[in-house]
């Protein structure tokens, strides 16, 4: 018998921050993303469609997917309104030319690829709580903790100073997902306590702003650049993550449809950490590195040269190397890894907390989060 989820689960405290009504999941950003009217006659439509219940984990598990969505869009606004392209479609930012000119130096593309990555993460928020209000289930809204202060950089937009929900300029980057892509003899699902090797050692050890804080950051040259070369490993970081997230609970997916909006939006974030970790690849080999921000120590190494290079290391190898898959019995295969599903979601929302993208944030922001995971990690698949 499935287990109905029409209402959020029992936490009374959680109501505020869960939402009935489309229009709310809609507001989100704060500027142009207002899909309002457009979609209260949208939603009738759509219920006649796809009728029925989710089950409470279904509903847990997009609940939590359109959580991480609304963080990712506000952090991916953040980099798109000081180094993307500035257009209606991702409205809000001026942009900033020196640390565009800094971002495009590892690839002339690289403000077309921050605004269409932005542009896909609103996308997926929007239809993720769209489709839970259209299936009667509590969509997600954390405006009311959209507090932290951001960039007062030139290209930022001002109506935003104060409003952000994730922090950019205290990042702690675990960059071994480098290595573990690369890896042909461990898999973290079969080696839980092997340590991947970081690709830029230091990003691991300190505190460093992926965007200019202000204008001060600017310069010197060395200093911006190595607060785009930041950026250019935070980006793969986060979306290697969106990439093992979606195949990791789709595994506990009742509903057929579900799983199918699992495995649809899943392969996108893939694409986008495919696209930033050949990006990032700019950051640690010639002309850019070896580069050193005299600022702070920050270097990143040029990683096709002693002690680095090889198959470890080697900037241009961006395919997923084979690996032991399931079992070391069976031959090796290119995979996204991990994929493991028990305890997913609040591994992810640690790993978030650790990156230090929430640093700032209340008390209560990091109970719904974990709140949230814990309701995805109890989803089991349902069988009818
Ligand atoms: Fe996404
Ligand atoms: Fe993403």
């Amino acid at each position: 018998m499935k287990n109905l989820a029409v209402d959020p689960p029992s936490v009374s405290s959680r109501r505020s921050f869960l939402q009935k009504g489309i229009a709310a999941g809609a507001v989100g950003i704060g500027v142009g993303f207002t899909l309002l009217e457009e979609s209260s006659s949208l939603l009738a439509d759509v219920s006649k469609e796809t009728g029925g219940s989710l089950t409470k984990g279904d509903a847990a598990l997009l609940r939590f997917a359109a959580a991480a969505e609304i963080l990712e869009s506000d952090f991916w606004l953040q980099y798109n309104e000081l180094g993307g392209i500035q257009d209606k479609e991702v409205p809000g930012g001026s942009g900033n030319p020196v640390y565009t000119a800094k971002l495009k130096n590892l690839d002339e593309d690289f403000d077309q690829y921050i605004h269409d990555n932005t542009d896909d993460e609103i996308s997926h928020f929007t239809f993720l709580n769209a489709y839970l209000e259209s299936r009667g289930a509590a969509g997600v809204n954390l405006d009311q903790f959209r507090t932290l202060q951001g960039s007062t950089a030139t290209g930022v937009n001002q109506e935003l100073i104060g409003k952000r929900l994730t922090n950019l300029t205290q990042l702690t980057l675990d960059t071994s997902w480098w290595t573990r892509y690369r890896s042909s003899n461990h898999n973290p699902d079969l080696d839980p306590a092997f340590k991947f090797p970081q690709a830029v050692p230091d990003l691991h050890k300190g505190q460093f702003t992926a965007i200019p804080r202000n204008d001060a950051d600017l310069s010197p040259d060395a200093h911006i650049q190595a607060i785009a070369n930041t950026a250019g490993f935070h980006m793969p970081t986060i979306e290697q993550g969106g990439t093992s997230l979606y195949p990791s609970m789709a595994q506990r997916a009742t509903s057929v449809e579900v799983l199918r909006i699992l495995i649809s939006i899943g392969p996108t974030e893939t694409m986008h950490f495919q696209t930033w970790s050949d990006k990032a690849g700019a950051a640690v080999s010639p002309p850019l590195a070896p580069l050193t921000d005299p600022t702070n120590g920050l270097t990143f190494p040029d990683l096709n040269s002693p002690p680095f290079g090889g198959e470890l290391f080697q900037t241009n190898l961006i395919m997923p190397e084979p690996c032991p898959f399931l079992t070391r019995k069976l031959p090796k295969c290119s995979i996204i890894r991990p994929t493991n599903t028990n305890g997913v979601a609040t591994g992810v929302v640690k790993f978030l907390t650790s990156m230090g993208l929430f640093i700032g944030q209340s008390k209560e922001f990091f109970e719904l989060l974990l709140d949230l995971a814990a309701e995805a990690d109890a989803a089991t698949r349902e069988c009818d």
